[in-house]
C-alpha cells in the first residue's frame, strides 16, 4: 500500500465515522423532537405521575365531604394523541412531593376547568380562536354552566386520533343534545353516516355528522344566516339546478323556505315572521342589555290572545317609531317548528312537491305563525300571532311578501292550475307556461 492510498483509506474511515455521528445526531433530534412516547407506553416520567393518579378511585374529599375524582386512566392516556406529550407539558412545574396535601382547592370545578384549559392554546391556537367566537363561548363568558368547554367535548387525558374512531362514535354533542342526536341518527344522512364504516368516503360523498353542517368550534345560532344552507348547497352541488326542474324560482323559494320545511315529512311547519332591517337587508338584533320585543309585543297584544293584525301593525310602528325611513319591516320564512324537527330529513320521494300544499287557500302549512328577532348572541326570541295576520288585507303592507301566499296571489295561481289541467297541457309545458305568466305578473305588482 503506497502512503497516498493510505491516507486515502484513513481519510474514508474519518468520513465514515464523521457520517455516523452525524446520522446519530440527526436520528436522535428527530426522535426527541416527534414522540416522546410511542402509542400505547408510558414514557417513565409520565408512569411516576401515574403511580398515584391510575390508582382504582384515586380521589379526594374535601373537608365539607365533596369528592374529587384525580383518576387519570394510564391505557387511555397512553392510547391518547397527547401521549407524545408528557403530562408536565400540560401541567408545568409539578413537584411530586409538594402538590398532594390540600395543594389546590379548587380541582374539579368549572374556575379550575377554565383555568387550566389556556394550556390548549399553547399548541392548538387555531382551535382556540375559533372556539372563542363561538355562541357556546359566549354563553361561556355569561356564565352558562351548561355550555361547553375544550374538556366537555375533548378529555385531555384521552383524546384519539380521528383515525381511530368508527364514523359514529363519540359524538359528544349528543350528551348535551340528545333529542337532537336521536333525530339526526334516523334520518336519511344518520342511516347513510352508521353504514359509513372504516376510513370515510370522499368528503362530497360522506354523509354529514353535527360538525359538517354547524362547525365544531365556531358554532352559531342555527336559525340566522346562511351559513346552515350554504353547507347543504356545498354537499349538494347539483341540488339548485335539480330543484329549476320542476319549482319556478328556485332562489325565492330557497329564501322563503327552509330546507327542512319540505324535506321534513312529519314536521309541524310554522311561517316566522321575521323583523328585518330593510336597508341593510339583515334581521334586527335587541341591542344588548336592552330587551325591548317582548314588552314591546306584550304591550301591543293587550289581550295576550296573540297579535293580530292591528297589534302587528302597532308593533311595527314603535319599532320605526324613532326612524323617518320606517325601514323595519317583516320577512317571512317557512320552517319546521321545533330543532328537533329540522333534524328529521327522509329521502326525496316523501318531500313535499305538490305545490298546493302551499300555494291553497287555508293551506295547513300557514297556520301558526309567530314574529321573532335576534338576541345579541344570534338566538332569537319568538312571539305568538294570529294566523290571519296572512290574509288580512290590514296588515298587507306589514308582511309584504306573504301575504301573497293566503290570499290573491293563491287564487292567480289556482286559475291557472284548472287552466293547465283543462287544457291537459303536458306536464313540462305547463310549468313553462306558468313560468311565463309569474314573470308577467311578477313584474305587475312589482312595479306598483
Ligand atoms: C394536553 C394537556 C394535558 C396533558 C398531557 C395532561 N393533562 Fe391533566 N389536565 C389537563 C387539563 C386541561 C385539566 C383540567 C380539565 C378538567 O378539569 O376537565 C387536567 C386535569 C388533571 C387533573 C385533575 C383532575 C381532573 O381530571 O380534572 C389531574 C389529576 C391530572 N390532570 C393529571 C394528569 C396526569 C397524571 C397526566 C399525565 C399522565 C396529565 N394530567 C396529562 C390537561 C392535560
Ligand atoms: C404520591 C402520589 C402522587 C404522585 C406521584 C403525583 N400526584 Fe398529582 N396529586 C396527588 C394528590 C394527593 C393530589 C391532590 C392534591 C390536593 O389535595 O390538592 C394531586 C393533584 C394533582 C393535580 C390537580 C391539582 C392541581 O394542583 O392542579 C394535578 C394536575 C396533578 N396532581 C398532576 C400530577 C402530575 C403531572 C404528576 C407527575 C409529575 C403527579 N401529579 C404525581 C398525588 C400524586
Ligand atoms: C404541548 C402541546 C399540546 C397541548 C398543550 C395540547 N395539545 Fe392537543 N395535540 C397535540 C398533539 C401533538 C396532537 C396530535 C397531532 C395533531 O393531530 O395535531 C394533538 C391533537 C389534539 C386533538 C386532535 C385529535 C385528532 O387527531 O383528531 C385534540 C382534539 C386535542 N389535541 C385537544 C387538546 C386540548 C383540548 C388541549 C388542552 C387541554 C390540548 N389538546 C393541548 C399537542 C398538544
Ligand atoms: C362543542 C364541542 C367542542 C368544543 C367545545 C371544542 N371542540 Fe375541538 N373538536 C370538536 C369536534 C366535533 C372535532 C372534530 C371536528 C371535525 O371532525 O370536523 C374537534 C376537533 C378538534 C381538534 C382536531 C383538529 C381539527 O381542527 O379537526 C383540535 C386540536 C381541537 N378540536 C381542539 C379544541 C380546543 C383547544 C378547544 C377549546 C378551545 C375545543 N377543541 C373545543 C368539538 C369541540
Ligand atoms: C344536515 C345538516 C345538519 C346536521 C348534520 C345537524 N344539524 Fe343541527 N340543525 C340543522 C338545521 C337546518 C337546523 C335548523 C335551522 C333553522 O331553524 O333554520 C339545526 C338546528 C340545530 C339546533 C338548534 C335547535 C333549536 O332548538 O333551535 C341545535 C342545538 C343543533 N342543530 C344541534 C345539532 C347536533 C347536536 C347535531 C348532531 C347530532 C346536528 N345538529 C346535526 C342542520 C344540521
Ligand atoms: C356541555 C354541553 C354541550 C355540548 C357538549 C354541546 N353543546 Fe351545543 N349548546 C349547549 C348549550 C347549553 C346551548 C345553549 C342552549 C341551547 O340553545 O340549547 C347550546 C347551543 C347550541 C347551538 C345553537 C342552538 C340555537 O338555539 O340556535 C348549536 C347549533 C349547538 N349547540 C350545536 C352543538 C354541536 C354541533 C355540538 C357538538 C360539536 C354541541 N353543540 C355540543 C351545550 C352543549
Ligand atoms: C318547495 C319544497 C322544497 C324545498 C324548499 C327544498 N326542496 Fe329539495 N327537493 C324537493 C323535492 C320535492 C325533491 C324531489 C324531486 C324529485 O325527485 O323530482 C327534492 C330533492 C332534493 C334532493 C335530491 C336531489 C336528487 O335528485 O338527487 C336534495 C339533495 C335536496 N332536495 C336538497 C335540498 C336543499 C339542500 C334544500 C334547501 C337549500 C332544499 N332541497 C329545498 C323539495 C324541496
Ligand atoms: C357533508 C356533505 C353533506 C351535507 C353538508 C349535507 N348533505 Fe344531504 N346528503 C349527503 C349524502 C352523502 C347523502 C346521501 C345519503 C345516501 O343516499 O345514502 C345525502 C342525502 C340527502 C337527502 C336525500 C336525497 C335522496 O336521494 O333521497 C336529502 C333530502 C338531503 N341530503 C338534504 C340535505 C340538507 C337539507 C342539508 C342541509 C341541512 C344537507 N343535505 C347537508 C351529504 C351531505
Ligand atoms: C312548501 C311550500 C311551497 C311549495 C310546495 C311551493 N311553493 Fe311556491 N312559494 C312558497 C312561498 C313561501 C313563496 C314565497 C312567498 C312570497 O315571498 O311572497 C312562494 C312563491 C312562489 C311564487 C312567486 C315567486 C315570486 O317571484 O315572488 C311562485 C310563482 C310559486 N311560488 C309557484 C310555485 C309552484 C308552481 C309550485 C309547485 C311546482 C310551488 N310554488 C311550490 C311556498 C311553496
Amino acid at each position: 500500500m503506497t502512503s497516498a492510498m493510505k491516507e486515502a483509506s484513513k481519510f474514508a474511515v474519518y468520513m465514515n465515522l464523521f457520517f455516523s455521528v452525524v446520522v446519530a445526531a440527526v436520528f436522535f433530534l428527530a426522535s426527541s423532537l416527534s414522540a416522546h412516547a410511542a402509542y400505547g407506553v408510558l414514557a417513565p416520567e409520565d408512569q411516576a405521575c401515574l403511580n398515584c393518579h391510575a390508582k382504582n378511585k384515586f380521589g379526594k374529599v374535601s373537608a365539607n365531604g365533596e369528592s374529587t375524582s384525580l383518576h387519570v386512566s394510564d391505557k387511555a392516556f397512553s392510547e391518547s394523541v397527547h401521549n407524545e406529550n408528557g403530562c408536565t407539558d400540560c401541567h408545568a412545574g409539578f413537584d411530586v412531593k409538594k402538590h398532594t396535601k390540600g395543594s389546590n382547592p379548587k380541582i374539579g370545578s368549572r374556575e379550575y376547568s377554565i383555568a387550566a384549559l389556556k394550556v390548549c392554546e399553547d399548541c392548538h391556537k387555531d382551535n382556540v380562536k375559533l372556539y372563542e367566537g363561538s355562541l357556546h363561548a359566549a354563553l361561556v363568558r355569561d356564565g352558562n354552566s351548561e355550555a361547553p368547554i375544550c374538556s366537555d367535548c375533548h378529555d385531555p387525558h384521552a383524546v384519539r386520533a380521528k383515525s381511530a374512531s368508527g364514523p359514529m362514535d363519540d359524538v359528544v354533542c349528543r350528551n348535551c343534545h340528545g333529542e337532537v342526536f336521536t333525530a339526526y341518527a334516523s334520518s336519511v344522512h344518520g342511516h347513510a353516516r352508521a353504514k359509513q364504516t372504516g376510513k370515510l368516503a370522499a368528503n362530497e360523498k360522506k354523509a354529514p355528522i353535527c360538525a359538517d353542517c354547524h362547525k365544531a368550534h365556531e358554532i352559531k345560532a342555527a336559525a340566522t344566516g346562511s351559513r346552515i344552507k350554504d353547507a347543504c348547497l356545498n354537499c349538494h352541488k347539483d341540488a339548485l339546478h335539480l330543484h329549476k326542474v320542476w319549482l319556478p324560482n328556485v332562489e325565492r323559494h330557497f329564501e322563503a323556505i327552509s330546507c327542512p320545511a319540505c324535506h321534513v315529512a312529519t314536521a309541524k311547519r310554522q311561517v316566522n315572521l321575521r323583523l328585518y332591517d330593510s336597508l341593510t337587508n339583515q334581521s334586527v338584533t335587541e341591542k344588548k342589555g336592552v330587551p325591548q320585543f317582548k314588552s314591546r309585543a306584550q304591550a301591543a297584544d293587550a289581550k295576550g290572545q296573540g297579535l293580530d293584525a292591528y297589534a302587528l301593525q302597532s308593533l311595527l310602528k314603535v319599532f320605526n317609531s324613532d326612524d323617518p325611513d320606517e325601514k323595519t319591516v317583516l320577512r317571512g320564512r317557512l320552517e319546521v317548528s321545533s330543532g328537533v324537527e329540522a333534524h328529521q330529513l327522509v329521502g326525496k320521494e316523501q318531500a313535499i312537491k305538490d305545490c298546493g300544499t302551499c300555494h291553497r287557500e287555508g293551506s295547513d302549512i300557514f297556520q301558526t305563525v309567530t314574529i321573532s328577532i335576534v338576541r345579541p348572541d344570534g338566538r332569537s326570541i319568538h312571539y305568538d300571532a294570529q294566523k290571519e295576520v296572512l290574509t288580512s288585507p290590514i296588515s298587507v303592507k306589514s308582511v309584504s311578501g306573504f301575504y301573497a301566499i293566503g290570499g290573491t296571489r293563491i287564487k292567480l295561481l289556482d286559475v291557472l292550475f284548472v287552466i293547465v289541467l283543462a287544457i291537459g297541457i303536458t306536464v313540462p309545458l305547463g310549468h313553462f307556461t306558468l313560468r311565463w305568466l309569474f314573470k308577467k305578473y311578477g313584474k305587475k305588482t312589482s312595479d306598483k
